[in-house]
């Protein structure tokens, strides 16, 4: 049985309330989840906070030695969402662009949940990353699925040479891309 933390409870009930349809899923939350967890010690970032589910899901992953900072340029998303983890004294909300978020460099893992920072934007967030450090994207279409044979955006960081990258299925329509930064 999948276990729920609360938070990710109230994260999803905002969504719902305000109709927010970009959440990530469970499985993908577990994910994040775990590899917070084995994070090296440092920055753990978010690109994209939206109504905070996957926030909730990396907070309930994180170690003293973690700090957690998330950015989103909804203002109206990012009010909600601090009212919600009023209490989570270990998260740190920026309003913004996703590119305000790169002060806080270097990231030892870092959840990249924003279509511009996925493709014009990934060389930006590898040098952020450091070396050693996981970045994760999620909501590609599996393989088997596809029914173009290219995927741009995915053949990007896989080519990338910084990068050790692979894909794994959060369910049997969608996956991951988990990237170890190497140089
Ligand atoms: C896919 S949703 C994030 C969902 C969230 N990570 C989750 O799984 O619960 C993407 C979010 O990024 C925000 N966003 C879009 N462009 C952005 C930008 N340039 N800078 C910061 N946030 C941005 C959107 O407003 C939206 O809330």
């Amino acid at each position: 049985m999948m276990f729920t933390p609360p938070l990710v409870g109230k994260a999803l009930e905002l969504a719902c309330k305000k109709n927010f349809q970009n959440s990530c899923i469970p499985e993908v939350g577990q994910l994040l989840r775990v590899l917070v967890a084995g994070a090296k010690p440092g920055v753990i970032a978010e690109i994209g906070t939206g109504c905070g589910v996957s926030s909730a899901w990396m907070l309930n992953g994180l170690q003293p030695y973690h700090q957690f900072v998330s950015v989103e340029k909804d203002s109206g998303l990012h009010q909600a969402v601090l009212e919600l983890f009023v209490s989570e004294a270990r998260a740190n909300f920026i309003l913004g662009d996703w590119r305000e978020l790169l002060k806080q460099q270097p990231f030892q893992l870092v959840f990249v949940d924003v279509g511009n920072a996925k493709d014009d934007g990934s060389n930006a967030v590898i040098e952020a990353t450091a070396i050693g450090g996981l970045i994760i994207l999620d909501d590609f279409t599996p393989l088997h699925l596809r029914k173009e044979q290219t995927d741009e955006r995915r053949e990007q960081w896989f080519s990338n040479r910084q990068l050790i990258v692979t894909e794994i299925l959060t369910t049997l329509e969608a996956s991951a891309l988990l990237a170890v930064r190497v140089s």
